[in-house]
């Protein structure tokens, strides 16, 4: 065992402990009252920064929520990583699914549950834990390090691309290292290779000027919530094929070798849809469940509401409806062509007896990592060394967003060392982090740093 690995294993406790009291503190970005919370936690995250040895660290304030920066830089010729994380969550609501409550951490079953837990507070840490381990082994680290750490992932990082255009001679890096995915399962490590983008818009029809009796109305005006209703069902039919003209139009084809390579991976659709209570599983025909997951476009509706809601019957005519509709895309699709087919698509298929809105609330680009980097092979042999197992290559199906920005502007490879599993519960109730992965994921990181610092010309 390397010496920086036995000083990782001593201080498993003080981690844990560590990020406990990250985990009590409620910096849900999206609800405007807890700004407080989310600035105390961005300070956090700076104290810890500078406690684990970086030499500058800041919060950087941004129209939005801040920004943390850190860095220490002193391993002159040697290349440099840059970390980036989120500081913020998703709400915890609803409240009575949790067995603990969301800002409590709380360790069962060698589990720590709490909001954030996955995603991100536990894994954001584990780079600068990583940093902390090499400084009191050696007194320096084998790569120069710089971290970038915001706080409105969960809202669709509104603030970093113009932070990271206008600071791109700061976070010049060879490569960037994201802890924010899942591992294909328990015993399959993983690196992933590729994310799915996002545009999430948000349709209101309007009708009437008000709710109406739909007796003394009913079949002389049109009702909103049927007309949102025909419209919808027709973006995408019964056979998960979406209908929106143009829609497909620039979808990579996955090539022979990756369908091979998802066919390769231990998965059972029969455990995928035990695992989930699903009755039956669904999706495009013609492509396999990891396929429909990691590389093939969705278009979905996240929200739903018009009319009467509360309990009993109360007839009525609403006067509006509305859909939250999120489109999952895959290179090349880019948000701003996919917003503008669907936009366009929505406002055809409404009736002219309605008014509609179509809001883009917010997007992402998809990404796609160059494989054969030298970055990713040295990010395998440190997975390898912690966690027992060569890794396999993986997508995911989820989205962050500035991942493909940082590929675009500061031009280099981004290496996905996410330790989440598919069950962590992200953006859910009882939301957990596995703790062997959150102290292997320490040693992987700190592993990472050592092999990516010692590649020549990195
Ligand atoms: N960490 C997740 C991305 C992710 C999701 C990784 C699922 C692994 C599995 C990230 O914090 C996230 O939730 N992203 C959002 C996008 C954002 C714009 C709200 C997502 O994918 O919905
Ligand atoms: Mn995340
Ligand atoms: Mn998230």
């Amino acid at each position: 065992m390397s010496a920086v690995i036995a000083t990782i294993r001593a201080e498993q406790t003080r981690y844990l402990h560590q990020l406990s009291e990250l985990l009590r503190l409620p910096s849900v970005s999206t609800d405007a009252s807890k700004k407080a919370e989310i600035v105390r936690t961005a300070e956090w995250m700076k104290a810890r920064l500078l406690s684990a040895g970086c030499t500058t660290a800041e919060v950087i304030a941004t129209d939005g929520h801040p920004i943390v920066y850190g860095e220490w830089l002193g391993a002159p010729g040697k290349p440099t990583l840059l970390v980036y994380g989120h500081y913020d969550v998703q709400p915890a609501e609803p409240l009575d699914k949790w067995i603990s409550p969301p800002f409590e951490p709380t360790i069962r079953d060698g589990r720590i549950y709490a909001r954030g837990a996955s995603d991100d507070k536990g894994q954001v840490v584990i780079h600068i834990n990583a940093l902390e381990a090499h400084l009191k082994t050696h007194g320096s680290v084998p790569v120069n390090l710089k971290f970038l750490i915001e706080g409105e992932e969960e809202i669709g990082s509104p603030s970093l691309p113009a932070f990271v255009a206008a600071n791109q001679q700061r976070l010049r890096c060879d490569a960037v290292v994201v802890s924010d995915t899942a591992m294909f399962s328990k015993d399959q490590p993983s690196i992933t290779y590729g994310l799915r983008g996002l545009v999430y818009l948000q349709v209101d029809l309007f009708g009437t000027h008000g709710d109406l009796h739909s007796g003394s109305f009913g079949g002389a005006v049109v009702n909103p919530a049927m007309a949102l209703a025909w419209l919808l069902g027709k973006l995408k039919d019964e056979k998960g094929k979406i209908k929106v003209p143009g829609f497909y139009d620039n979808v990579v084809k996955l090539t022979a070798a990756e369908r091979r390579a998802f066919k390769s991976l231990k998965h059972s659709d029969a455990k995928f849809k035990r695992d989930l209570g699903a009755p039956e599983l669904f999706g495009e025909a013609g492509f396999t469940t990891l396929e429909r997951i990691w590389a093939r476009p969705t278009l979905d509706i996240n929200g739903l509401w018009a009319g009467f809601t509360g309990q009993g019957a109360k007839t009525v005519i609403p006067a509006e409806a509305h859909a939250k509709l999120s489109m999952r895309l895959v290179p090349n699709q880019t948000p701003a062509e996919i917003t503008k087919k669907v936009t366009q698509a929505i406002k055809k298929l409404a009736p002219k007896s309605v008014r509609v809105e179509v809001q883009n609330l917010h997007g992402g680009d998809g990404w796609l990592a160059p494989t054969e980097h030298p970055a990713l092979a040295a990010a395998s042999r440190a997975v390898k060394q912690a966690f027992g197992k060569t890794p396999v290559f993986v997508r995911e199906g989820g989205s962050i967003p500035i991942v493909a920005n940082f590929a675009r502007v500061l031009k280099v490879p981004c290496v996905l060392l996410g330790v989440g599993l598919n069950d962590d519960n992200l953006h859910a109730p009882n939301e957990k982090l596995d703790l062997d992965n959150f102290h292997k994921g320490i040693e992987a990181a700190a592993l990472f740093m050592q092999e990516f610092g010692a590649q020549k010309g990195a």
